[in-house]
């Protein structure tokens, strides 16, 4: 079965996926990382952000793996790498490429495969996986997630203004809800879960509720049946073959 989770920036969507994916023991898919290792190639590699042709070149050469809670970039371990600021900054053009989203599209698809997933990012109940029988949108209010990230900031030691991580948050949202293609959109048959006022273990009950909810439903319905096949041994995600 699949379970997609889609939402802004800065909702915790990426944390409290993983959590789902462990607490109901799925496979767990971010997305995002995929878009964050093009761009931390491109940047790498001198090839410039702006060049499109380049950009799709080097994005379409990539060998991407995700090996257990790694990140590996042409057999390199980026996994921190790829969460620098440089690269949170650059990444537009490539998110906004629509070579590139398909073929990384078609590469989610390839790793979900008969997995049960959990799989994070903007676009994945709307596009990679709109018949998937679980789609969850997470959110809060803009203020909220700035207050958030603002504390996550300071746990690593980081002094951050509220007004400035608003205001990049709020451009974020702009640019990830009004690209053309691959939009940030909640899908018309995702769940909402609104996470103002809920704790990280309030919200993760939701989601697990949501998804076995989801789960009973998909069980009784054939037409789901082979989503819940767990036959796939395939953990690599290859964007040369
Ligand atoms: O979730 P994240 O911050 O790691 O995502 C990094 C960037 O990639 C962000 O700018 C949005 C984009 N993204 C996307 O366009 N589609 C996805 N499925 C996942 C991420």
């Amino acid at each position: 079965m699949i379970v997609t989770m889609d939402g802004p920036a800065g909702a915790g969507k990426s944390h409290l996926a993983k959590l789902l994916a462990s607490r109901i023991g799925f496979d767990f898919l971010d997305t995002g990382a995929m878009y964050r290792c093009v761009t931390l190639a491109c940047l790498e590699r001198g090839i410039s952000i702006d060049d499109p042709s380049a950009v799709t070149q080097c994005a379409l050469s990539l060998d991407i793996h995700f090996s257990g809670a790694s990140v590996l970039l042409d057999g390199v371990d980026v996994s921190h790498r790829i969460r620098s600021p440089e690269v949170t900054c650059a990444i537009r053009p490539v998110a906004d490429n629509p070579v590139i989203r398909a073929r990384l599209v078609e590469l989610q698809r390839i790793w979900a495969g008969e997995r049960n997933v959990v799989t994070e990012g903007r676009d994945q109940g709307t596009v990679a996986f709109p018949n998937a029988p679980c789609k969850i949108y997470l959110t809060a209010s803009p203020q909220e997630r700035a207050r958030r990230r603002v504390k996550q900031l300071e746990l690593q030691g980081i002094v951050a203004d509220f007004d400035s991580v608003l205001r990049q948050q709020n451009q974020r949202d702009l640019e990830d809800t009004s690209r053309a293609c691959g939009p940030l959109r909640a899908a018309t048959d995702a769940i909402y879960v609104f996470s103002d006022g809920l704790t990280e273990d309030e919200t993760l009950d939701r989601l697990v509720e949501i998804v076995e909810a989801r789960r009973g439903l998909a069980f009784t319905d054939k037409s789901h049946s082979k989503d819940l096949d767990l036959s796939s041994e395939a953990n690599v995600l290859s964007s040369k073959s």
